[in-house]
Formats: C-alpha cells, sequence, structure tokens
C-alpha cells in the first residue's frame, strides 16, 4: 500500500512541499503520496488524529502549528526541545515523534550549496523569534568563532542568548540591538526577522559586510529590502531561503524513508519556475 505523508498547515495553498516531496519519491523510487491538509486554526490535534486514523505515517508542519505540534508530540529530538518548535512529526506503533528540521536545512544549505564552511566565522543573526530559535542550535554545533544576535526588541535577543549560553561551546554568543553594530564585521549574516514579509529591512548600520562574505535571507523567492541593501553596499553574496526550504524538506524525508534524496535537481526545478 502507498505511504501517506501530508503538509499540514493555514493557510496551506501556496506551499511547495508537495511538489518538493513528489519530486524526491520519483528520485528514490519510494512508493508514497504526499498532499497538503488545511487544519482549522483550533483544529490541528484533531486533524493530525483524523490523518494517523487513515493510515498516515508522517506529516510536515508549518505556521501556525509548529508549537502546537510540539505540545502534541509524545516524544521530541534535542534539535525539537530546543527550538521549542516542531516541523516534523514521524507516526509509529510507539506514538508520535516530533522533530525539527529547520536549522539543519539551513547549513545544510550554506555549508553544501553555498560552500560556506562555517567553523571559525562570524554569524550574525537577526531576529530573535520562532525562527531565529529554530536554527540557532544546528549553527552553534558548527562551531563558528562567533554568533552575535541583534533583535529590534534587545531583551528578546539577550534572553535567547542566556538560554543558549550552556551549549555555545567556544564560540562568543553576543546579544544586542542593530545600532550597536556599527563598526563590526562578519562573514555570514542571516535575516530571521519578519521584517521581509512586511517588506521592509532591519535598520542595520553600513559596513557589516566582511570581504567575501554571505547575506542570507530566510525568505525565498524574491529579493527582499534585507537582500536589496545587502546588494547596495557591496562585497557581499545574496542568497534566499529556498534552498533551506528544499534542504529542511531532504531531512524530513530522510527521517521518514531513510533515504537522502538529491537536492540539486530539485532546487534547479524550483528556480526555473
Ligand atoms: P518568527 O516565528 O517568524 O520568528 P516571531 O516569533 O513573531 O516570528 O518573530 C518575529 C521576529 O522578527 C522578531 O525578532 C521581531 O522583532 P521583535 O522581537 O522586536 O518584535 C522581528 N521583526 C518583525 N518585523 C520586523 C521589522 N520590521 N524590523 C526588524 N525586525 C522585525
Amino acid at each position: 500500500m502507498t505511504d501517506r505523508y501530508a503538509v499540514i498547515g493555514n493557510p496551506i495553498a501556496h506551499s511547495k512541499s508537495p511538489q518538493i516531496h513528489a519530486i524526491f519519491a520519483g528520485l528514490t523510487f519510494q512508493d508514497m503520496r504526499y498532499e497538503a491538509i488545511l487544519a482549522p486554526l483550533d483544529g490541528f490535534a484533531d486533524a493530525v488524529r483524523a490523518f494517523i486514523a487513515a493510515g498516515g505515517r508522517g506529516m510536515n508542519v508549518t505556521v501556525p502549528f509548529k508549537l502546537g505540534a510540539c505540545a502534541l508530540a509524545d516524544s521530541r529530538s534535542p534539535r525539537a526541545e530546543a527550538a521549542k518548535a516542531v516541523n516534523t512529526l514521524v507516526f509509529s506503533a510507539t506514538g508520535i515523534h516530533g522533530d525539527n528540521t529547520d536549522g539543519a536545512g539551513l547549513v545544510a544549505d550554506l555549508t553544501r550549496n553555498l560552500g560556506l564552511a562555517l567553523a571559525g566565522k562570524r554569524i550574525l543573526l537577526l531576529g530573535a523569534g520562532g525562527a531565529a530559535r529554530g536554527v540557532l542550535l544546528p549553527l552553534l554545533e558548527q562551531q563558528p568563532a562567533a554568533l552575535h544576535l541583534a533583535n529590534r526588541t534587545t531583551d528578546k535577543a539577550h534572553a535567547l542568548r542566556d538560554e543558549f549560553a550552556a551549549r555555545a561551546g567556544a564560540c562568543r554568543l553576543e546579544a544586542g540591538g542593530f545600532a550597536e553594530l556599527a563598526g563590526r564585521q562578519f562573514d555570514l549574516v542571516i535575516n530571521a526577522t519578519a521584517a521581509s514579509l512586511a517588506d521592509e529591512a532591519p535598520p542595520l548600520p553600513a559596513g557589516l559586510y566582511a570581504p567575501g562574505s554571505l547575506a542570507y535571507d530566510m525568505v525565498y523567492g524574491r529579493e527582499t529590502p534585507f537582500l536589496a541593501a545587502a546588494r547596495a553596499q557591496g562585497g557581499a553574496r545574496l542568497a534566499d531561503g529556498l534552498g533551506m526550504l528544499v534542504e529542511q524538506a531532504a531531512e524530513s524525508f530522510f527521517l521518514w524513508r531513510g533515504v537522502r534524496p538529491p537536492t540539486a535537481p530539485v532546487l534547479e526545478q524550483l528556480r526555473a519556475t
């Protein structure tokens, strides 16, 4: 029987996950079906249970249910615990297992697709909400020299720093506001704020980009005001979050099927459309 998987969210019509997983399944000869499920805002747990009852094997979870999925899971991976959010559910006889592949997806995109080794680098992570929290542990595990958290609301950046301080190892984990970044330079600047969604850019001082650095926006599909500002400064390569989307999907696919799908042909196909 064909194994069933789905992405669940609200809204969900825009999701590229069904297309991505259909290509993965074809490339790896997996007998599976992957659909999109729109759950009512107050009906997430019921929709998951209905999918399990119908034979579902696993799910991707997107906005606004990642916290709900974390609460619903019977067990969680350490990276899901750190993120306090779950984007991948695995269903088995032992219950619902929750994982989070967003950070691994970002790291895979940065290191494999964009060729940026993170060990010893200076990273600036913009934002202190769910998107930033979700990638913090996997970034620290790459052993950068420094990771600086900058957020509009400074207290939230400090709180996130304090929470992860014990896991920073040799990495210098710092936090603050945007203005105090003046005079600093970074090898990688990641925009994990929601500013791009409002067509705004975080108010960054000039001169942040070291020669050969990379400006990365987790939002995909267009040049955001953050990327446009980085381009105007010169010096930095630019990348949107499409590679992260495909890589987090590949990591979920691996959790479900035990097979790592090739991602390059999928990225190529999505970029072409
Ligand atoms: P997400 O789960 O996408 O991270 P969130 O938890 O609501 O969403 O967090 C949104 C993040 O984007 C926060 O860091 C927010 O800054 P504040 O903590 O100061 O609210 C940041 N953000 C949103 N709009 C922004 C803007 N226009 N400029 C800079 N930062 C912005």
